[in-house]
């Protein structure tokens, strides 16, 4: 059937013909990963309005204060802004508070809520429930001023930035050729403290990293991902980025793991980079099968959606990587609506 075809039929057609008869097959497995993201979305975050767990309550906190946080930073905030946000948070409080240990989350907004108190009663507004509510959850808080706005200097926040980043852009490439120098649990810590302050959605957080500094380890987590033929066994470190879906709530953030994990993910690689250490992203880009395969292998929360590995290494003094030239300006920056 096959010889006749590629006999008697051009390619197009045969092309055409391929496409048709694997249609059904092909269709079936994109539902079947679809429900498969359904159900773990459902299951997981907090969408259906269902709060199961603590990391679903934390998030809803983290949600509303850094809400307040962002109108306190508005360049005028209006007297009196956010009540309803502040009464939902300090309710969402006192209920995280009779259940859980008093956490970071519980600090950072307490100590969110009493600068909106301040900035408020500042402006002459006294809600006086919602105030009381507050200066009886400041009794119980650490006030270490941790959150709530700050101001900067236009001339320090330069200087701070500045640096000429286009040779440190350039010269980070993807390494598939490391040395056989152990990669130090130490040197991730570092990266780490540079990549925790990629900007997340609502500063929730949702993103990690999962490191696998010893090798049998590495190999058994490598295994689980098809990208990294004739170069894997040479991974010294692997990383795995996460995000837990019970950091989200709604139809509209379905995709969110996916922006907040890739962006943490960007950030370890450069950071990484700045510290002289080459790695390579890794795709996770799988089926069902192949997630629930790693998932028996790293135990790893049920939440959690995996987003990618990066490999990492150190370089060898000479090495090669793959050109991967990139496309014109002009395709990745499109200037204002397009009429045509
Ligand atoms: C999300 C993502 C997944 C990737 N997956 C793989 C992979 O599985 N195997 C691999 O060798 N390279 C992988 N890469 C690396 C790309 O091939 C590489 O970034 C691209 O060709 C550009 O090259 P450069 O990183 O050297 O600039 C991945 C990159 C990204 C961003």
């Amino acid at each position: 059937m096959r010889a006749m075809a590629q006999r008697f039929l051009p390619y197009q057609s045969r092309q055409r013909l391929r496409a048709w008869s694997g249609l059904p097959a092909r269709f079936f497995e994109l539902l079947d990963n679809y429900l498969y993201d359904l159900r773990t979305f459902t299951r997981h975050s907090s969408s259906l309005q269902f709060f199961n767990s603590r990391q679903q309550r934390q998030s809803w906190i983290d949600a509303d204060y850094h809400k307040l946080e962002k109108g306190l930073a508005l360049p005028a905030p209006r007297a009196g802004f956010g009540k309803p946000v502040a009464e939902r948070l300090v309710r969402q409080l006192q209920e995280y508070r009779r259940r859980y240990d008093d956490d970071e989350t519980v600090h950072n907004a307490i100590s969110v809520l009493s600068v909106y108190q301040s900035f408020n009663q500042l402006q002459g507004v006294e809600y006086t429930d919602l105030f009381e509510k507050i200066a009886s959850l400041k009794a119980y808080s650490k006030n270490e001023n941790r959150g709530g706005y700050e101001v900067l200097e236009k001339r320090q926040w330069q200087a701070d930035a500045e640096h000429d980043l286009l040779a440190f852009f350039q010269s980070r490439r993807s390494i598939r050729d490391f040395s056989s120098e152990p990669v130090s649990l130490q040197l991730i810590k570092r990266a780490m403290e540079m990549a925790k302050y990629t900007p997340t959605v609502c500063n929730r957080q949702a993103a990690r990293v999962h490191a696998y500094t010893r090798s049998q380890e590495v190999q058994q987590v490598i295994r689980c991902q098809m990208g990294n033929s004739g170069f894997g066994d040479r991974v010294q470190t692997l990383l795995m980025v996460t995000v837990d879906r019970a950091c989200f709530f709604s139809a509209g953030e379905r995709n969110q793991c996916w922006i907040d994990g890739g962006l943490l993910a960007m950030s370890v690689v450069y950071a990484l980079h700045s510290l002289g250490v080459g790695s390579c992203c890794l795709n996770w880009s799988v089926t069902r099968e192949r997630d629930q395969l790693l998932r028996q292998t790293v135990k790893i929360k049920d939440s959690e959606a995996v987003i990618m590995m990066i490999a990492v290494g150190h370089l060898k003094d000479s090495f090669r990587v793959a050109k991967s030239p990139r496309k014109p300006l002009d395709h990745f920056l499109v200037d204002g609506i397009q009429t045509a």
